[in-house]
């Protein structure tokens, strides 16, 4: 049977309404909502089974970097399905390691040493594991295992990278979780400072950052924060994580948001922008020096003690690799700032209207956070409406959500990196319209 040809749209929700659990959705009340089935995309553009098309300014979940419909990813995925669909990286697969050479050869300092996975949440996962292993092997004599993080950032839904996030309505339910993770004030580097004093430095092994806080809310650290953060971790002998899986791949005008305040870390995660999205794949990137942590006898058991099924997977790894060439071939980081730098400074204007509090962000990652009247957050049903008016009107956006115990207000653009300039402003348009019809 042809599937699409003999169902129905109407078809589609009703089986799916049975038989899929979607994630962060009350299901509840699906019987009124009609999710959108999406069926074919191009470019920045995503069209719906009724032939609805959107502007995707959200970029699928801020990962859509090259864009829609990109054949020559499909070509090299193509091509690789039938040269080799899988082995184990317990051997070399080729795609693998050209993608690893290529990643540290864009990659700032020596980050050399890659560990594929699938997904951001196991590069993290990953990074935290190495670290660990690292604490017990570099310092026997002391207990190190502590890590760092930040309320407001997030880092995975698996056990270890969902302890590292700082958004308590995303852990509640899930606790107890992994002890040992400590977080701190997103913006504030002192208290990393006091905490690492009063939790006892020979506890502690790593901090866990994003450059930029992305589903948090688009938080930007001051300018001298992470040289501080650099100066705090070698000061202490801690290892300094940074979770690029939004930021990477050109997302805020540089290939990684490291080089904005060349931030050197010890080991570096990333997903998202790695494949576009086209498919699942993600990977932990360390130092020579943490990598040598790891070098032992065979019997020594000192090699990082961990495997995955699909780590390094050909398909994936080739994917990656057609991407990567689209990405320098295009230059797209370069975009990403051209387009980005106007889009910003025109929702700035916004700032005006006394429902917008701030615009910020870098590149094409950007947050509109949005207040009532008497300055309070604004409610998560009015933000929720402002989402599903774009939507109305033809563009996809994104909104903060579940990551703190407060109203959702802030909204979040982050399109493909081939965004355009006309683009950038039909977004700024339709959103000026739209707040200036909201009661608030
Ligand atoms: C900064 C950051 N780290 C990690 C993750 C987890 O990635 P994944 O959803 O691929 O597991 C995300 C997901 O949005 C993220 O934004």
């Amino acid at each position: 049977m042809n599937i699409q040809e003999e169902l129905s749209s109407q078809d589609y929700r009703k089986i799916d309404r049975d038989h899929v659990w979607h994630p962060l959705f009350q299901h509840q009340n699906l019987e009124q909502v009609d999710l959108a089935i999406f069926e074919e995309a191009k470019g920045t553009t995503i069209t719906d089974t009724d032939g609805r098309q959107y502007l995707d300014a959200y970029s699928g979940l801020w990962n859509v970097n090259v864009g829609y419909g990109r054949e020559e990813i499909a070509d090299a995925v193509y091509q690789q399905i039938r040269k080799l669909p899988y082995y184990p990286h317990s051997q070399i697969n080729m795609p693998a390691t050209l993608l690893a050479k290529q990643l540290a050869d864009l990659l700032p300092g020596n980050l050399d040493h890659v560990y594929f996975s699938n997904s951001g949440s196991e590069a993290n996962e990953t990074a935290i594991k190495i670290a660990r292993q690292y604490g017990r092997q570099m310092y026997p004599e002391q207990n190190r295992y502590k890590i760092i993080s930040r309320y407001r950032g997030y880092h995975g839904f698996t056990y270890g990278s969902m302890s590292a996030t700082g958004q308590s309505p995303r852990r509640t339910a899930f606790e107890p979780l992994v002890p040992g993770f400590k977080h701190v004030h997103p913006t504030c580097v002192d208290e990393i400072v006091r905490t690492i004093r009063w939790e006892g430095a020979e506890t502690v092994i790593a901090i866990i950052a994003e450059p930029i806080i992305g589903g948090g809310g688009v938080i930007v650290p001051p300018d001298d924060y992470f040289s501080k953060l650099r100066e705090i971790c070698d000061q202490h002998n801690l290892l300094l994580i940074i979770d690029e899986v939004i930021t990477g791949f050109g997302r805020t005008g540089t290939m990684f948001a490291c080089e904005h305040w060349d931030i050197q870390p010890d080991i570096i995660t990333l997903a998202k922008g790695l494949t576009s999205g086209y498919l699942p794949l993600s990977a932990c990137v360390a130092t020579t020096e943490v990598f040598n942590a790891f070098l032992g006898d065979p019997g020594d058991k000192q090699e990082f003690g961990q495997v995955c099924t699909y780590a390094g997977h050909p398909v994936t790894c080739a994917a990656g690799l057609a991407n990567l060439k689209i990405l320098t071939e295009e230059r797209l980081w370069e975009n990403a700032t051209k387009v980005g730098t106007h889009l910003l400074e025109r929702l700035k204007l916004l700032q005006d209207f006394p429902i917008v509090s701030e615009v910020r962000g870098k590149g094409l990652m950007i947050g509109v956070e949005l207040i009532n009247a008497d300055k309070t957050n604004l409610d998560t049903m009015k933000t929720s409406t402002i989402v599903s008016q774009m939507k109305e009107r033809g563009i996809l956006i994104g909104k903060i959500s579940h990551a703190a115990d407060e109203p959702e207000n802030i909204i979040f653009i982050a399109p493909p990196l081939i965004l355009t300039l006309d683009e950038a402003d039909q977004i700024v348009e339709t959103l000026k319209d739209i707040l200036t019809s909201i009661d608030c």
